[in-house]
């Protein structure tokens, strides 16, 4: 039987990655009924709601997303997509993978990296809660609560566990924010009691990011509270390519949304130029949440020939090839495992 699943391309060069991903899916061989629905800057503002029903009620029937970009004004207007969703549907954890792709180009070439980032999702100063005092004095409210520290802690160390990752760094600023960085921390440090066999140390936030780009092959797992996740897993990203090759994926008891993790990126949108890679990859985590591990190593290690052999890469990542070319790379490389 067909997986039912929520397609929202978003806009920009979203519809144009996602209907990429949707072609390598399917050349995997798993049949899916994708249910699409149109979430962009323009329906928002359409409907006046960050969340238009009809996105919802798809995301809670199916309770599984593919999700390209969505155009967020800077400094007013709607408020963030991503931010609601991930709100609505409760998906506290923000989990994003790290790895050197091979023969890709990078500042770290030489270096092997590969780390795996759980990034808070839900509070800390993503809570929405700003108001203005008086006139020229904003003050905006940092969330920390045990619940949710305690529950993203778990939720990275079980991952570790099954994944046979070896060790555990949080990242916080408890030296300066004693109370709120203080109670994550303390709940990092519970919760890593329960683990025995996996290494755990803390880094403060500063310093993580200097070793993250002195060091970043010593880096395994990172668990951060959600601002500083934000910052430090596009910083990750820089270290292997870049937003366009690093998948993401939101994740909640119930519910779980796959996402690229960059932008609409308005400068090349339409142009057939934009790389698909990390919402391909984004897929292949969603492939193997479903339970499609086979179809998600194929695609896997496709996209890996493909970076290997480098003659149909996109301009991102120094290549020539458009969208089109690169994925049919990708799905004759998938078809030829078969
Ligand atoms: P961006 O990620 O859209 O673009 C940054 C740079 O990276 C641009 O030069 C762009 O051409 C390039 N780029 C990004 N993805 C690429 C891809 N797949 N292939 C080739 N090149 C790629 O970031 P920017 O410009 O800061 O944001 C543009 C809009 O996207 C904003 O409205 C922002 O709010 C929104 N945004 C949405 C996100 C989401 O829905 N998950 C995440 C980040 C930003």
């Amino acid at each position: 039987m067909a997986y039912q699943i929520t397609l929202l391309p978003g806009d920009g060069i979203g519809p144009e990655v996602a209907e990429a991903t949707v072609r390598a899916i399917a050349a995997t061989g798993v049949e899916i009924e994708w249910d699409r629905q149109e979430l962009s800057a323009a329906i928002i503002e359409e409907t006046g709601t960050s969340l238009p029903p009809h996105v919802l009620e798809s995301l809670e029937r199916t309770r599984i997303g593919l999700k390209g970009p969505v155009t967020t004004p800077i400094a007013g207007g709607f408020k963030s997509v991503n931010v609601t969703l991930r709100k609505r549907l409760d998906l506290f954890a923000n989990v994003r993978p790290v790895f050197t792709l091979p023969g890709l180009r990078t500042r770290f070439q030489d270096v092997n990296i590969d780390m795996v980032i759980f990034r808070e999702n839900t509070e800390d100063l993503y809570s929405g809660l700003e108001h203005e005092v008086v006139k020229d004095v904003v003050e905006s409210l940092k969330i920390i609560t045990r619940y949710a520290s305690i529950r993203i802690a778990r939720y990275a160390f079980e991952y570790a566990r099954k994944n046979h990752r070896k060790k555990i760094t949080a990242v916080h600023k408890a030296n300066i924010m004693k109370l709120s960085d203080g109670l994550f921390i303390r709940c990092c440090r519970e919760v890593a009691a329960d683990f025995p066999e996996i290494a755990y140390n803390e880094l403060i936030v500063d310093n993580a990011s200097m070793q993250l780009v002195m060091r970043p092959e010593t880096f395994d797992v990172l668990l951060l509270p959600n601002l500083y996740g934000d910052i430090v897993s596009d910083l990750a990203a820089g270290l292997v390519g870049g937003l366009g090759v690093v998948p993401g994926a939101n994740m909640g008891e119930d519910h779980a949304v796959f996402e690229a993790v960059h932008g609409s990126a308005p400068d090349i949108a339409g142009q057939g130029v934009a790389n698909p890679t990390a919402l391909m990859s984004s897929a292949i985590l969603m492939l193997r949440h479903i339970g499609e591990p086979a179809a998600a190593d194929r695609m896997q290690k496709a996209l890996m020939k493909v970076f290997r052999d480098g003659t149909h890469l996109t301009r991102d990542v120094g290549g020539t090839a458009g969208t089109e070319e690169f994925t049919d790379a990708v799905i004759a490389e998938i078809e030829s495992q078969a």
